[in-house]
Order: structure tokens, then C-alpha cells, then sequence
């Protein structure tokens, strides 16, 4: 099921922000083509929040060691973390952002 999680124009462009969806964190970013992606908040090599980190050519970058993780794929481009986190499906309807956690496009 889909959730309202803003409004498309509150979230600025590579500005990583923290929503809890059905319980799970996700990072929601709008990169700077415009399109939005929900990505599992978690870093896959510890317990620290993707949201706070760098949004940066196609990836959400993480603050602590440095691991950045494509927005389409969730896939670890750089070490130390190897394991995905997964990927959203993200709607727009009417101006507004919907999140459904349920339907993971990507995890491997
Ligand atoms: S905790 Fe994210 S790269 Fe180490």
C-alpha cells in the first residue's frame, strides 16, 4: 500500500530526507533530474542513517565510511559495504510523494 509522504515541492533537490514507512526507515531524494527515489535508510555495513549522508552523481553517499549506494539500484558502488539496501516504488499523484515499502523494485 502506498503512503503520502509529502508534498513533491518540500523536498530540494540531493537533500536526503528520513521518513519511517510502515516501520521501516526509508531516505526519499529527488536527484537533480527531478526524480524521486526511496531507498532503505539503513547503511548495509552499520547502523547509520543514508539520509544524513551526500547525494552525489546517481548515489546516496554514507557519511560514516564513505559507501555510496545507486538511487535506482540500491547497489553499493563503493566498499566497504557490498550488501544492497532496497528500493521503493515511488508515485506522484497530485503534487504529492507516495512511498509503498511493500513493493521493493530492487534488492539485489
Ligand atoms: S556505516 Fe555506512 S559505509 Fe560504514
Amino acid at each position: 500500500m502506498s503512503t503520502k509522504i509529502c508534498a513533491e515541492a518540500d523536498i530540494a533537490v540531493d537533500s536526503p530526507m528520513r521518513v519511517v514507512v510502515d516501520g521501516i526507515a526509508v531516505a526519499v531524494v529527488k536527484d537533480s533530474a527531478g526524480t524521486v527515489h526511496a531507498i532503505g535508510d539503513t547503511c548495509t555495513h552499520g547502523d547509520i542513517s543514508l539520509s544524513e549522508g551526500f547525494v552525489e552523481d546517481g548515489t546516496l553517499e554514507c557519511w560514516a565510511h564513505g559507501s555510496k549506494f545507486e538511487l535506482t539500484t540500491g547497489k553499493p558502488l563503493t566498499l566497504p559495504a557490498y550488501e544492497p539496501v532496497p528500493v521503493f516504488r515511488v508515485e506522484i499523484i497530485d503534487g504529492d510523494v507516495f512511498v509503498d515499502t511493500s513493493d521493493v523494485l530492487a534488492s539485489n
